[in-house]
């Protein structure tokens, strides 16, 4: 069965979807994304993704295509025509289609909008069988990585470079020394004195639903942590490392750069953590303490 995509009011097999060679998404990269998980039937986190959708589109100053009900029908019918359980739904919205020029198009156009989606791995079953390893590059994104934007290329470079040293992700360290976040994860550390820490929302890095997400269901089990970044030293320094997203879910990192993290295997912390959101993903009651 051909994979089914939604652009811009058509549903079309994937082959024949295609967006027009003047969207400012392709010549400016000019347009926001947001990823969605689905498991089961059920999106995972929807109302935390559909916020931060709207709000990287205000913030770059886009009307929505369509209201957020619209919306979410529309990723409805995507993943019903798919027969889409299990997988990743991918929205791209842009500032639409007009004569190729820097500033917006004088006389408005309306907002394009394209959503595919596809099927994934099952979830994973043991942190232990899912955890990888990171390498650390410079991170050399802009000022503004609050804004979940499609201009990709800092971050489609560092996740190369992950790739070439078979790694699965890349830890970005900032101008200043700290961690800011994995080149499309959250980064959390258990730090060498056994707090856990995850950097503070602000203009530097995305503010991740998973996060939001996880850091709730902590809350609700009696979980505590810190909102504060990490240097590259108490990553180096630190017992445990995991990152979060919606394609990672909880994912512990257990060798950056070649070294193990603590003991290398995954810690207690990750492993409480990931059971926490798989218990989450699978639309269950919240463990609690
Ligand atoms: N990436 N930081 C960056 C830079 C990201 O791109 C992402 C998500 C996250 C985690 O956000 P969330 O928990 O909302 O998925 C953090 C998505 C999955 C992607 O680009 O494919």
């Amino acid at each position: 069965m051909s994979r089914i995509a939604y652009v811009n009011g058509q549903y079309l097999p994937q082959s024949e979807a295609s967006v027009n060679v003047e969207d400012r998404g392709y010549q400016l990269a000019d347009g926001v994304y947001e990823v969605l998980y689905m498991k089961d039937g059920r999106f995972l986190d929807e109302d935390l993704h559909m916020k931060r959708l709207e709000r990287s589109l205000g913030e770059i100053r886009i009307t929505p295509p369509m209201g957020r009900a619209a919306m979410l029908r529309v990723i409805r019918e995507v993943t019903e025509r798919n027969r889409l359980r299990d997988g990743l739904i991918y929205m791209q919205v842009t500032r639409g289609v007009a004569r190729r020029d820097h500033a917006f198009p004088a006389r408005p156009v309306p907002a394009a909008m394209v959503i595919t989606c596809r099927r994934t791995p099952p979830y994973p079953k043991s942190a232990e069988a899912f955890a990888g390893s990171a390498i650390s590059v410079p991170d050399l994104r802009w000022a503004r990585c609050d804004i979940k934007s499609t201009a990709l290329l800092p971050n489609v470079l560092a996740k190369q470079a992950a790739r070439e040293a078979g790694a699965y992700e890349a830890i970005l360290i900032d101008r200043d020394g700290a961690v800011s976040e994995g080149s499309s994860t959250t980064v959390w550390v258990v730090d060498a004195n056994g707090v856990l820490r995850t950097r503070e929302l602000s203009h530097a890095i995305l503010p991740g639903c998973t996060r939001a997400s996880l850091l709730e269901q902590m809350a609700d089990a009696g979980i505590a942590s810190e909102e504060r970044a990490v240097t590259e030293a108490e990553l180096r320094s630190a017992q445990e490392v995991f990152l979060t997203s919606a394609t990672s879910f909880v994912k512990p990192i257990t060798k950056i750069d070649g070294a193990p993290v603590g003991d290398g295997k995954v810690g207690p912390i990750t492993r409480r953590l990931f059971e926490l959101f798989a218990q989450h993903a699978k639309g269950g009651s919240n463990i609690r303490a």
